[in-house]
């Protein structure tokens, strides 16, 4: 027998419990189970509820929102020709580390890893380095074409949650493989902002910066290094190791110290090569024509360090610390980074679900509620708890969303639970009339009951449904 702290019989509290998990001891029977009131989600993640009004540990958008925004997403992706991709939530560690880059705060400090054998795991924190996985694996480029690709999915980040940052949370996003093209590019972004634009949240920010190619991205590395250098020792220590390993990443400072010691800082888009100026131009040019408005901001960097040419991130003000809705870029040397021989040209976003809801919250929208039942049954009587049962389900059958009781409650409690539910229409299964042939048809808002023939039941619940 497992050995609790209380004379060796059971584990005493749920402290100990843990410990038995942690210490992969099996929890036996007879120990008393944890207190319900210390029952709790992991801090940084979330229940989706049907309707999470009052419980602060649930994400405040009830699932049908959840639903709802996905789906505004499945159908903006069919018109833009994107195919849904799924892939794992876990994926070997070592992809994400090449993929993200070794000195991305993803990679050093955020990950949620662990090992199994021989195996190093990692539960995903973003989806572009497993997508770009699943295209060379499965050797999508042999459909022929372009892939566009998009998911909708959980992620993972050991990051200290606060509003809007999470340690499980969703994004959806697209992966365009294959193509060059600053059309792939410009397409991402109007597809990105044709999402919140379709869903009311207009009040946002795109900003754009070109990060040229490779070889552009060293020589300015190079001069930032040498512009901050003298200045090392006014730097944070974050920034100081920023400088040895990726200079560029000081740029997203939020200090104003160094701010203002960045202010005569050599600019990165003066670095930037013809080519991909050229590039940048376009997406510029083919974004204006579809009057999607946009700033340059040569400061922006993105975290991940896959990223050339294009890099993007849409803002809202109504956001506060974490203001960024979504981000993405180009990332032509994502799949070599990975083990590809050959470049794979490719450009994506990716965005928040739960920060697209706190700017929703922002416009005031009001968000679908669950969806009620059109018809709830009430049981009178001995046996009609099986009759309604039966009954019910034949609804079903003919596509009506049918519920009733399930404790055994008296009539009048059915009743208040039909109100309770919503249902616009109440049938009253009563032995005698049903014997008779005929069911109680209640429209709860008016009040009026009338019996209907079971033969003329269905049509009577649509035409009362579609009045
Ligand atoms: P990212 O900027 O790291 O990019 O994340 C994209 C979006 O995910 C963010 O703008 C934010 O809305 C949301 N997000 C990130 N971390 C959290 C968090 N801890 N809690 C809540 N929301 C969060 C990427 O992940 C790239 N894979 C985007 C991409 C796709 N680039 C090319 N293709």
């Amino acid at each position: 027998m497992v050995q609790g702290d209380n004379g060796g019989r059971y584990p005493r509290s749920p402290q100990i419990l843990q410990r038995r998990l942690r210490e992969r001891q099996p929890i036996l029977r007879a120990d008393p189970p944890i207190n319900v009131s210390t029952l709790q989600h992991i801090p940084g993640t979330f229940d989706v509820l049907p309707d999470p009004t009052g419980s602060p540990g649930a994400f405040q958008a009830p699932a049908a929102a959840w639903r709802h925004v996905e789906g505004v997403v499945r159908e903006l992706a069919a018109r833009y020709g994107f195919e849904e991709i799924r892939t794992p939530v876990l994926e070997p560690t070592d992809l994400i580390a090449r993929g993200a880059g070794a000195t991305s705060d993803i990679v050093t400090k955020e990950m949620f890893a662990f090992e199994k054998g021989d195996t190093a795991y990692v539960l995903r924190p973003e989806v572009t380095a497993p997508v770009m996985r699943a295209y060379l694996e499965h050797r999508l480029d042999q459909r022929g074409g372009t892939q566009k690709l998009f998911y909708i999915g959980p992620c993972f980040r050991a990051e200290r949650p606060q509003k809007g940052r999470y340690r499980q949370f969703h994004q959806f996003g697209t992966e365009t493989l294959g193509a060059s093209d600053p059309r792939a590019d410009a397409e991402c972004i109007a597809f990105m902002v044709a999402v919140y634009r379709t869903l009311g949240i207009t009040n946002t920010r795109l900003r754009l910066n070109n990060l040229g190619d490779a070889e552009d991205r060293r020589a300015y590395r190079n001069a930032l290094r040498a512009f901050l250098a003298p200045h090392a020792a006014e730097l944070s220590e974050t920034s100081r190791q920023r400088l040895e390993t990726n200079p560029l990443r000081i740029l997203d400072t939020k200090l104003d110290h160094e701010r203002r010691l960045l202010e005569g800082a050599p600019l990165l888009p003066d670095y930037v090569g013809a080519e991909a100026r050229a590039h940048f131009d376009e997406v510029k040019r083919l974004l204006s024509a579809l009057d999607v408005a946009f700033e340059e901001d040569p400061a922006l960097v993105r975290g991940l360090d896959y990223y050339n040419r294009t890099a993007f991130e849409l803002e809202s003000p109504d956001l506060g610390a974490q203001s960024a809705l979504g981000g993405g870029g180009r990332y032509d040397g994502l799949a070599q980074a990975i083990g590809a021989a050959q470049p794979v040209p490719a450009v994506g976003f990716a965005a928040g679900l739960e920060r697209l809801f706190l700017a929703l919250d922002a416009t005031g929208a009001t968000l679908p509620a669950a969806p009620r039942p059109d018809v709830f049954l009430v049981a009178l009587g001995d046996g009609m708890a099986a009759r309604v049962f039966l009954l019910a389900e034949r609804l079903r059958a003919e596509g009506l969303h049918a519920t009733y009781d399930l404790r055994g409650a008296s009539m009048k409690a059915q009743m208040r639970e039909a109100n309770r539910q919503g249902a616009p229409l109440v049938l009253i299964v009563a032995k005698d009339e049903d014997e008779a042939g005929v069911v109680g048809v209640k429209d709860m808002a008016s009040g009026v009951q009338e019996n209907v023939a079971h033969a003329s039941l269905l049509d009577a619940l649509h035409a009362r449904l579609s009045s």
